[in-house]
């Protein structure tokens, strides 16, 4: 899907919050249950550390409301005045009713729509794109996504290729029309659908509904083959980056900031050098969050608000399960106080 957007009323993004669990769980900590070192998990990854909900009562949901609450109490916004509510997440809370609904009871959201968007790792690119959409449509004025993630409630402590990847986290961002010349200004989106065979939970669903034999297979956990995803990865996210750059007549100079999915440092890094974008350019929170799949771009959004003055040109990418991936051009629309 591609969009090159001329439309007469410009989304943009008005705010950003996230919230991450303060427990850390560093790479030595994992020598408990798997077998690997710091070295390895650091070298091949560039993750150092992530956060885990403790709390066995707490599902993605909780992230999420921390994540909101956050973002209304710096909006000065009643929870009421939220018009839909899109929960990116590949770990809801239950298989229905969707998250986001959950959300909204949570935080008392009454007069939202919501609903879940499912798209792995690239789930809040397409939920912003759709946030962008209902937008420019006038369809809804206030939207909030959500992308959030308790990626614990799936990782097979069992499995030390994919067990230290991953991270709980939630970031949320609100989507208004623009008030001044700065927003959404861009959005390509791929997928392709011959991927689901390398990165999926295979239990649960209506293919492998919970049996004895499917928590004995331990199907109810992710499974990744990291070097097919690897491979894909690396060349499609840094595909459409430079893609995006290139059909806006985007120089490297031109771009504020890189902020791409933090799946495996060697992937961000390929990302920006096909940007052709110094280290400096490039939001890196992996080594302390590792993977929080839905949750990453928000959370790098929410870390370097502070630094984003409006007219930045910011080029945002992913890549995941599906496969999906995608990029999106937007220019910062606020200073932070
Ligand atoms: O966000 C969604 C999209 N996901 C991604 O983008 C992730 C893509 N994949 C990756 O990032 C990488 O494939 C990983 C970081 C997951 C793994 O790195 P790799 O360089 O592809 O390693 P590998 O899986 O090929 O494993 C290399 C070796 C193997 O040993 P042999 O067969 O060479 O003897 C593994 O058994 O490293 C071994 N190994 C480990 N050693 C220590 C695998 N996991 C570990 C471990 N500690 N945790």
């Amino acid at each position: 899907m591609t969009s090159n957007l001329s439309p007469t009323v410009m989304a943009a993004i008005t705010g950003v919050h996230a919230w991450v669990p303060p427990h850390v769980v560093t790479n030595q900590d994992l020598t408990r249950y798997i077998d690997t070192t710091d070295e390895w998990i650091y070298t091949r990854s560039g993750i150092r550390e992530r956060r885990w909900l403790q709390d066995d009562s707490l599902a993605s949901s909780d992230l999420g409301v921390e994540a909101v609450k956050g973002l209304l109490a710096k909006k000065g916004m009643s929870p009421l005045d939220i018009d839909l509510i899109i929960c990116c997440t590949a770990t809801p809370d239950m298989l229905f009713p969707a998250t986001a609904n959950i959300i909204s009871d949570k935080i008392g959201a009454h007069n939202a729509v919501g609903y879940d968007l499912s798209a792995a790792c690239s789930g809040f690119l397409y939920g912003l794109s759709t946030a962008t959409a209902f937008v420019e449509s006038g369809r809804f004025r206030r939207v909030v996504v959500v992308g959030a993630d308790k990626m614990t409630s799936i990782i097979n402590l069992e499995d030390r290729a994919t067990a230290f990847l991953f991270g709980d986290g939630a970031g949320a961002v609100l989507v208004e029309p623009s008030v001044n010349e700065f927003g959404i200004r861009d959005i390509l989106l791929k997928s392709d659908g011959s991927g689901r065979h390398y990165l999926y939970q295979k239990g649960g669903g209506s293919l492998r509904p919970a049996s004895h034999e499917t928590v004995d297979n331990r199907e109810h956990f992710l499974h990744q083959e990291g070097k097919t995803v690897f491979k894909f990865a690396v060349t499609g996210m840094a595909d459409v980056a430079a893609e995006i750059m290139e059909r806006n007549q985007l120089k490297p100079d031109d771009v504020a900031w890189l902020v791409p999915h933090q799946a495996n440092k060697r992937i961000i890094d390929a990302t920006r050098d096909r940007a052709g974008l110094p280290e400096s350019k490039v939001m890196v929170n992996i080594d302390r969050y590792g993977n929080t799949t839905n949750g990453t771009i928000p959370i790098c959004l929410w870390e370097w608000e502070s630094q984003l003055k409006p007219g930045d040109n910011l080029i945002l990418a992913a890549f995941g399960g599906g496969f999906t991936w995608g990029s999106i051009w937007l220019q910062w629309a606020y200073s932070t106080p």
